[in-house]
């Protein structure tokens, strides 16, 4: 075999098949092919600027640099394994199209600044991608939550019925979540734009660049300020993965309350046909297996951070060939994420509350406990740690009686203790302790009507 076009030159043999096997990126790094011509259309133009390069020789790289993208785009490019990468790759094929003037282009570059620009400007699309998905959930969870504003739920702590809530509420602690992970894609986002281009192989380079103007080409804030952090750098790759691991978690929480929320014993909530699936031999199930998807695309999601994050352990400056293994896990946790968000959008827009459920439920299990010490303490003027008390027996006698704290008659609240009136039972309904709840971030429906419209304000284009 012959050594490489594109190094080979101190080479006298090529690799062996197993060595170009391990080496070759091509057949994933393909998909920085926009990436990469952007990046070498950016440099290019610099370089005839700055007097590098003629204006023809730019020219024809330009034109060429069209014509491999239209190639590429209508899938007559041959990708070679032996040419290693998508840099070389679209190199060499520009090299077929143009001669020798292809072979200015890689003046005053590496692929090493190379590959950094084309990965952030993968990521920075990628967070751009992400960040769409996610104010689309936002607007479907805002939806329903207006929907459920006043419909009552049990809340829960330890899986236990807590408190009353509504489902509107509930609903709307998400979009908090997902507007946090807003925030994080906005960090990352800022973080990242920063144009590595320019800072050549590790050094820098002799020749006259401009690195302002080839970042603000490809649409970067400035150029990164140190050579060797410009292609050691995988920082922004680890943060998106972090800002996508968080994400994924919240989705699966969510994902995993609607598991809990669509089976027989809580029927809170339904899907529609559209997102159920059947089961082969139990003919009644109705599955929720795109929730159960979500929540396992997590696993998946938190392995790619790991794993990055574990080949970039322990790289001494500058770069190292570890750092092509930061493609895949960006591409699937990507591909991933994207589905796992389209997945959980169309769930929350297609579900139909169950109110009559949530209700029953609600009012079952003693949630307005904490309701009545709160009125012990406010009216009859008891410690809360007696009130707690008090109300501890109450609910010990609506056991033994087998009632909801309302349905027990007054008499029996006396016999606990004789300072409770008829008044009590103005907040030992469901309705009234979700209603009482006006604190600031609170449950009652007033304030999550206001938290809706200042979610919509804040997160809403
Ligand atoms: N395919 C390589 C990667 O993804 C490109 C950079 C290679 N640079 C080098 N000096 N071998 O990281």
């Amino acid at each position: 075999m012959t050594s490489n076009t594109m190094w080979g030159g101190r080479f006298a043999a090529g690799p062996s098949a197993i060595m170009e096997e391990i080496n070759a990126s091509i057949g994933f790094d393909r998909k920085l092919a926009g990436q990469d011509i952007a990046g070498s259309k950016a440099h290019a133009r610099m370089l005839a600027d700055r007097g590098i390069i003629s204006a023809d020789d730019a020219a024809a790289i330009l034109g060429g640099l069209d014509r491999v993208a239209q190639e590429i785009a209508s899938g007559a490019f041959t990708f070679k394994a032996a040419l290693e990468d998508i840099h070389m790759n679209v190199e060499a094929r520009l090299s077929d199209v143009i001669g020798p003037a292809a072979g200015r282009l890689h003046t005053a570059r590496s692929r090493n600044d190379q590959v950094a620009t084309d990965v952030k400007l993968w990521v920075r699309d990628a967070l751009d991608r992400l960040d769409d998905g996610l104010e689309a959930l936002q607007a479907a969870l805002i939806d329903q939550a207006e929907a459920g504003s006043d419909m009552v739920m049990p809340g829960f702590t330890h899986l236990q019925s807590a408190q009353p809530v509504t489902f509107g509420h509930h609903l709307m602690a998400y979009v908090e979540m997902v507007g946090r992970d807003r925030g994080r894609v906005a960090d990352a986002r800022r973080r990242l734009n920063e144009c590595p281009l320019g800072a050549a192989a590790l050094a820098g380079t002799s020749f006259p660049i401009d690195r302002d103007a080839t970042a603000a080409a490809l649409g970067f804030d400035r150029p990164t300020a140190n050579s060797l952090d410009s292609v050691a750098d995988r920082d922004f790759a680890l943060e998106y993965l972090a800002a996508v691991s968080i994400c994924s978690v919240h989705l699966s929480r969510l994902a995993e309350e609607l598991v809990v929320w669509t089976s027989q014993p809580f029927g809170f909530v339904r899907l529609s046909d559209a997102f159920s699936t059947g089961s082969s031999i139990m003919p009644q199930k109705r599955n929720p297996d795109a929730a159960e998807l979500v929540r396992a695309k997590t696993g998946r999601i938190v392995g790619h951070l790991i794993g990055l994050l574990t080949v970039m352990k322990g790289l001494p400056l500058t770069y190292q060939k570890d750092m092509q293994e930061d493609k895949e896990p960006l591409f699937d946790a990507d591909a991933s994420i994207g589905l796992a968000v389209a997945a959980m959008t169309g769930m929350i827009a297609d579900l139909t509350p169950r109110p009559e459920r949530m209700r029953a439920v609600a009012s079952s299990g003693y949630a307005t406990a904490t309701d009545l010490a709160d009125w012990l303490v406010r009216v009859v003027g008891l410690p809360f740690r007696e009130a707690h008390h008090v109300t501890g027996r109450v609910v010990a006698l609506a056991e033994s009686k087998g009632a909801d704290l309302d349905r027990l008659a007054l008499a029996d609240l006396q016999s606990v203790d004789d300072r409770i009136t008829a008044d009590v039972y103005s907040v030992l309904s469901v309705d009234a302790s979700v209603a009482s709840r006006t604190s600031y971030g609170g449950t009652a429906p007033v304030r999550v009507r206001e938290a809706i419209a200042a979610a919509r304000e804040r997160y809403l284009r």
